[in-house]
């Protein structure tokens, strides 16, 4: 199941069963040819207005050939949080770029917002289809001239991989592996793959180095680890470029406000600080529930590593830039400095001016005690190192955009299918 924003004309005018936000436009009752034809034409108008008005349309496609000195990088999970800012550094570096998402996760609006800034022909088309559909990825492998691929597309909750184990093992797990099947079958060299520091499970010894033994401890932790496996066996069949990235905990939103963070309101339970933080501030939620207050740390709340999503995207750049032929790439992206719940918290209400009242409950399944990382590797082999490193300033930006987009990006647009 897919749909294509930035259909040319003549697939339009062959695509007969396209329909948009459960709308039909095939009676299947009418049985006179006037009548068929009147639909088919009705059809026919209405695809072209909606590709009119895409600003991606194109009467060539600009996807489907390589052209020297245009890389162009296939983004899966475009939509959602990381992947919206990844796919906005890629465009603004000149990059050619496709979304693939479901948006089971992610908003369509943020991928209108980036269309609306790079509106220029051949340089963004968002593809609506999922992962797991491997027809409908070798088919979009078909049309589509790729160079590179960025897979961050995933469930990404901790307690939700607790709670739904083999939604995590499927969407994560085999879904990278159709995205590796599908690379290899139509010659895609070049994978950036967004893993984890829940690989690493919960090690005894800080910081985190890429030697650091990886033992997840939680179903989320452990299909990355999976699918970094699969990667890591099958590379080692074949002449790729990979790249992976074993982020902490991102945080922040585009300095410009633009785009932001915005999971989907029954995500909420199971969702981040930063967003749970923002909640309390703006009353949504009447405080903050933080989950373990009688750790083995300094102030009995956990330490994380806190990485703001404008150096993540960065390192993903710096990363596609330093990928080669037969070689895999693992990072560590942090900022190699860990900072305790309690001390993300007073961030916070520095952020938002707001006294949040903070309520601390028992420790929450499959969470660990302290992480953070040891970015060596990542600045002296790519010569990445983290510029946001202030919490409080990283929450100023993600508060700004959250204080105006008091819904998100508004309510889920209609979501757009081909049948
Ligand atoms: N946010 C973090 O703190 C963090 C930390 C470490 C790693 N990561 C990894 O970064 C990546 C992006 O995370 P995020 O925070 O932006 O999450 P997100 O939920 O905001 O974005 C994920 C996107 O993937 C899409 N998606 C999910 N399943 C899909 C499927 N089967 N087919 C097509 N699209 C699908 C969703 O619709 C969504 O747009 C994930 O791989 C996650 O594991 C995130």
């Amino acid at each position: 199941m897919m749909l294509n924003f930035s259909r040319t004309r003549s697939q339009l005018r062959t695509n007969k069963s396209l329909s948009f936000g459960g709308m039909d436009y095939a009676d299947p009752k009418r049985k006179g040819s006037v009548g068929k034809i009147l639909v088919a034409a009705a059809l026919i108008a209405f695809c072209l207005l909606m590709a009119k008005q895409t600003p991606t349309f194109n009467s060539t496609s600009h996807f489907s050939c390589h052209e020297p000195g245009v890389t162009h990088v296939l983004v899966t999970g475009g939509a959602g949080y990381i992947g919206s800012h990844a796919v906005l550094r890629l465009l603004k570096d000149s990059y050619r770029v496709t979304i693939v998402d479901n948006l089971s996760r992610g908003n369509l609006a943020a991928v209108r917002i980036l269309q609306g800034l790079f509106p220029e022909p051949g340089r963004l088309q968002f593809i609506y289809a999922d992962l797991g559909d491997a027809t409908a990825l070798n088919k979009i492998f078909s049309e589509n001239a790729f160079d590179a691929v960025m897979h961050f597309a995933a469930v990404a909750y901790v307690g939700e991989s607790t709670l739904e184990p083999l939604r995590y093992y499927h969407n994560i797990t085999s879904n990278t592996l159709v995205v590796l099947q599908a690379m290899a079958a139509h010659g895609v060299k070049t994978l950036i793959y967004s893993s984890t520091c829940a690989t690493y499970g919960e090690p005894e010894k800080m910081p985190i180095t890429e030697e650091t033994p990886q033992l997840p401890i939680n179903p989320y932790g452990k299909a990355k680890k999976m699918a970094e496996d699969i990667i890591l066996d099958f590379s080692k069949t074949t002449d790729m470029a990979v790249m992976i990235l074993r982020y902490f905990n991102v945080i922040g939103s585009d300095p410009e406000g633009r785009l932001g963070e915005a999971p989907r309101p029954e995500l909420r339970e199971h969702g981040r600080i930063s967003g749970a933080c923002f909640d309390a501030a703006r009353g949504i939620i009447s405080g903050l529930k933080v989950r373990g207050g009688d750790y083995n740390t300094t102030d009995g709340t956990c330490i994380r590593d806190y990485i703001d999503v404008t150096d993540l995207v960065d390192a993903h750049v710096k990363a596609l830039e330093k990928t080669e032929p037969r070689k895999v790439g693992i990072y560590n992206v942090g900022t190699g400095k860990g900072r305790s719940v309690k001390e993300f918290v007073d961030a916070c209400k520095a952020a938002t001016g707001v006294d949040i009242e903070v309520e601390y409950l028992s420790r929450r399944p499959g969470d660990y005690a302290e992480v953070y990382s040891d970015p060596t590797k990542i600045r002296l082999e790519l010569n990445w190192t983290a510029r946001f490193t202030d919490l409080t300033e990283s929450l100023e930006m993600a508060w700004r955009w959250q204080k105006a987009h008091r819904d998100g990006y508004g309510p889920p647009t209609a979501t757009p299918r081909v049948i």
